[in-house]
């Protein structure tokens, strides 16, 4: 298992429409593995493959992780096959949008699909976090962050920001 450095906004890498996977096999796991040790050792609930530099339509979470234990899961190839038309409003963050909370308004209810560790075809209805969370990661594959949701105005100001703190990171 290993920890790879996360990329963080402005970074072309991460506009990427990443592509599905076709075979489940073990050097899927394996980047499945390596996708939750990154997010645990950055202290993440969620983390989509784009984010480690791999444009590949794989995801994993963990929102149990606040509570003590470790419950990673995968989600390969998630789609969202329904939304509410209820929506719901939370302060959403990203790995690759450092020191930035900002309210994103979502469908509050969702149902998805995905396959798991074995390649198996999974159903999931959610509600609350989980489907924030899903929503948000989703959106990682297909080269959109949570900052693409709030005002042209706030992302002006979030993107200034956020290069600025890359140049003093550059620069040492
Ligand atoms: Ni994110």
């Amino acid at each position: 298992m290993t920890i790879r450095p996360i990329i963080t906004a402005p970074d072309p890498r991460l506009k990427t429409v990443s592509e599905a996977v076709d075979r489940v096999n073990d050097s899927i796991r394996k980047l499945a593995d390596d996708m939750v040790d990154s997010m645990y050792a950055a202290d993440g609930i969620g983390l989509a493959a784009i984010q480690i530099g791999v444009p590949k339509r794989m995801l994993v979470m963990d929102l149990d992780q606040k509570d003590g234990g470790r419950n990673p899961r995968l989600f390969i190839n998630p789609k969202v096959v329904w939304a509410s038309e209820e929506m719901a409003k939370m302060e959403e963050g990203c790995l690759s949008v450092p020191e930035v909370w900002e309210d994103v308004e979502r469908p509050a209810r969702i149902t998805a699909e995905y396959l798991d560790r074995d390649g198996a075809l999974q159903t999931l209805e959610a509600d609350g976090l989980l489907a924030t969370c899903l929503q948000h990661e989703i959106d990682h594959l297909n080269g959109v962050l949570f900052i693409d949701h709030i005002s042209r105005l706030k992302r002006g100001i979030v993107m200034r920001k956020l290069t600025k703190a890359k140049k003093l990171k550059d620069a040492g």
